[in-house]
């Protein structure tokens, strides 16, 4: 509902009349395939303007009355994500690029972990961070129990190659963001984990330096957003080495506190 008001989604359909629609469906006011055509639409309605693609759906009428958010197929979303993301041509990336690089990760990941842009290997094998600069990635995830096979996917702020490993352009950004942002709704992460400058500017519409976005804690959209130097900066001055360890470590103890909240409030409601 948030997603259609924040849009200017004025069809007459306020909270409270979505609200009172399931109260009367569950009155059974509806037929089943009354329900049915309603859930469909609304469907697809999301689909349209949050993907401008139509999505599969498992529509169970046992559990109307959450099944709009809960019922999301997050395979089938990421993937016509990802076809409309193969096919974009919104900046001038993709005159160069070999191919769009979408993600890498499971599907209920803990952490997202969000870099800049594709490099040479990327935009050779389609997949983020499988070059010099990923490995070292993988490793620093490792160290905090994190892993793209585990628990957490990884993606960029720009899907396509920028040439000669340049920095993507603030247009740049801008053209692909919507991406992203659609990705993080249909993944739902815990954690966000930028790594580097660009990625933290683009996703929080910040322009600090890196040095003031260490060791901090943001929002967005109600995830719990840190900040870490990018590993090709690791690669390129061994001195940071340290710093960004100990931003790991301080991200791992977010993590453990919040799920020493959760696990405390989860047995008070008990
Ligand atoms: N650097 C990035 O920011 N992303 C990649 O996928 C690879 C290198």
């Amino acid at each position: 509902m948030e997603f259609w008001l924040e849009r200017g989604f004025d069809l007459a359909m306020s909270e409270k009349a979505l609200n009172e629609n399931e109260s009367t469906y569950n009155e059974s006011t509806y037929t089943d395939a009354e329900a049915r055509q309603i859930l469909e639409t609304l469907f697809l309605i999301e689909d349209f303007f949050r993907y401008g693609v139509r999505c599969e759906h498992k529509i169970s009428l046992e559990t109307s009355s959450s099944a709009i958010p809960s019922t999301w197929d997050r395979k089938a979303h990421l993937e016509a994500l990802e076809t409309q993301v193969s096919q974009c041509t919104a900046c001038g990336l993709w005159q160069s690029r070999s191919q769009t690089v979408f993600g890498e990760g499971v599907l209920d990941p803990k952490v997202m972990v969000i870099g800049e842009g594709p490099g040479m290997e990327e935009d050779r094998q389609g997949l983020p961070f499988v070059g010099a600069s990923g490995q070292l990635l993988d490793k620093m995830l490792a160290a905090i129990d994190l892993s793209r096979h585990n628990n957490c996917y990884i993606a960029n702020i720009v899907k396509c190659r920028p040439p000669n490993n340049r920095e993507p352009s603030p247009s740049e950004c801008d053209a692909c963001i919507g991406y992203l942002r659609a990705q993080i709704d249909i993944l739902q992460p815990d954690f966000i984990l930028c790594v580097g400058r660009i990625a933290a500017h683009s996703l929080l519409r910040l322009s600090d330096p890196i040095s003031r976005l260490r060791g901090r804690s943001f929002d967005f959209q109600g995830i719990p957003v840190c900040v870490t130097f990018h590993p090709s900066a690791l690669l390129r001055d061994t001195a940071l080495k340290r710093p960004a360890w100990e931003d790991l470590k301080q991200f791992r103890s977010l993590m453990e506190c919040r799920a020493l909240t959760e696990s405390r409030a989860t047995k008070k409601v008990k």
